[in-house]
């Protein structure tokens, strides 16, 4: 089972909501909604208002990527607002344990984010506190930039590990990849192990013009490359 999650960091803000509905509509299985702070990464997008005004909205997990620092305050917040997932960058937290306990503690699903040059050792010690786990394919802070090839081996490293985990755990975590993703690549992505796909200049700025159905033929599209995968 493979999962779309198209960003919102390339939709049109001035209709988020529209394009929130529009996307999911078109066959999105889940949302992902950047947050960056100016300071963990150079770029200032939205916070936990912003997310509690969508979840009225759709029904479909609302993915929340924290780019900022620290984290423990913001996990609060947007649990509040309605996520049901949060990441964080291992980087943006002085106590990784603590801060994966507050999301799983607050009801949402808790994943750890890797920047293209973080180790997987990280994962090492908090298996049992994640629900998933994911792996940037380009330096996070904007939308747009090219897909790191480098990033093929280590989804497939990562995806060793959690099949061995899944093995003695019976805890199948699930592999994200955010960054780069586009209909040309995201077989191959796959192919290396991931599982859940974000997506944003690819889906948002497709430029179909501006009729509300585009994203249905960029959603068919992406999913027609990773049915090649399955067979
Ligand atoms: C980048 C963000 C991504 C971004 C991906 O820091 O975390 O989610 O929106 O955008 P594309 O798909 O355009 O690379
Ligand atoms: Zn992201």
């Amino acid at each position: 089972m493979y999962r779309l999650a198209p960003s919102l960091l390339s939709a049109d803000f001035a209709c988020l909501g529209e394009e929130v509905k529009n996307v999911i509509a078109a066959g999105a299985d889940w949302i992902h909604f950047d947050v960056m702070d100016n300071h963990y990464v150079p770029n200032l997008t939205v916070g936990p208002l912003v997310c509690k005004a969508l979840r009225p909205l759709t029904k479909a997990p609302i993915d929340v990527h924290l780019m900022a620092e620290p984290v423990d305050r913001l996990i609060e917040d947007f649990i509040e607002a309605g996520a049901d997932f949060i990441s964080f960058h291992p980087e943006a937290s002085r106590h990784i344990d603590r801060s994966l306990s507050l999301i799983r503690d607050g009801g949402a699903k808790a994943g750890l984010a890797f920047n293209p040059a973080t180790p997987l050792y990280l994962l090492d010690h908090v298996m049992e506190r994640l629900d998933f786990v994911l792996l940037m394919s380009v330096n996070p802070g904007f939308g747009g930039q090219a897909f790191i090839p480098a990033t093929l081996e280590k989804l497939a490293a990562a995806r060793a590990r959690l099949s061995q985990y899944a093995q003695k755990s019976g805890r199948q975590l699930l592999l994200e990849v955010d960054g780069g993703v586009k209909a040309d690549n995201i077989a191959e992505i796959a192919r290396a192990g991931a599982d859940t796909f974000v997506a944003g200049s690819a889906v948002f700025g497709a430029g179909l013009g501006s009729d509300p159905h585009r994203y249905d033929t960029v959603i068919a599209r992406l999913r027609a490359e990773l049915d090649k995968v399955r067979t």
